[in-house]
């Protein structure tokens, strides 16, 4: 983990006619990690990728892939999302069987293992397994869908799960998915977020470069 700001596009709000093309123009304009968002229609009413996505993403880029898993069960998927290239693997405790036994097989594929909490999830889910997490996602609209507005109330658990980071002493990247802009980077940065998602204001305009340097700006408070 380092202090450094991190800037993850999310690929759901890409032209997916051109993935490749895209994820090019990303890592082109300044991204750190690209952001791959699966959605199972089960735990979020939507669907969206699967391995063959992320195995293509992995082919496009030598930046680290970011596996955002919105699906029940991630157990029975773990193996083939690590084996199309993902670095990193987020799974909901909602969703998990067990969310210990999910954490230490992302680790034992080689993985970096992370865990994300839905806006009504509370902080205190994670006290449990600081030692074996390498990321938390706070994930600051409902799961699924690109485009939604960021909710403010999620601003004080950036801080508690920053504080609860700080105080564990591990090394744990803390990132803030769900309709970030350069409006309020400043502010989740302020109370603890380091890995910036963007979907919608960075795919949704023409010039990425621009899109990720301002969003980049933001969070730095320039
Ligand atoms: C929401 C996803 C997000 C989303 C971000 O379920 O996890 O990654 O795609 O998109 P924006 O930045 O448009 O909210
Ligand atoms: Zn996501």
């Amino acid at each position: 983990m380092s202090n450094a700001i991190v800037i993850a596009p999310s690929i759901l709000s890409a032209d997916l006619g051109h993935l490749a093309r895209e994820i090019a123009d990303v890592e082109a304009g300044g991204a750190d990690w690209v952001h791959v968002d699966v959605v199972d229609g089960r735990f979020a009413p939507h669907l969206t990728f699967g391995p063959a996505t992320v195995k293509a993403a992995r082919r496009a880029t030598r930046l680290p892939i970011d596996v955002h898993l919105m699906v029940n069960e991630p157990e029975r998927y773990l193996e083939a999302f690590a084996k199309a290239g993902a670095d990193t693997i987020t799974v909901h405790e909602e969703a998990c069987v067990d969310l210990a036994v999910a954490l230490a097989q992302i680790r034992s594929l080689g993985k970096r293992a992370g865990v994300a909490l839905k806006p009504e999830t509370s902080v205190d889910t994670l006290a449990p397994y600081l030692g074996a997490l390498d990321l938390v996602l706070v994930l600051c609209v409902s799961p699924g869908a690109s485009g939604q507005a960021f909710q403010e109330s999620q601003l004080p658990k950036i801080a508690a799960v920053r504080k609860m980071i700080d105080q564990s002493g591990q090394p744990i990247d803390l990132e803030v998915d769900g309709g970030v802009s350069s409006d309020n980077a400043g502010r989740i940065a302020r109370a603890g977020g380091r890995v910036f998602v963007s979907g919608s204001k960075i795919f949704d305009t023409p010039d990425r470069a621009e899109a990720i340097q301002k969003l980049r700006r933001a969070a730095a408070g320039d």
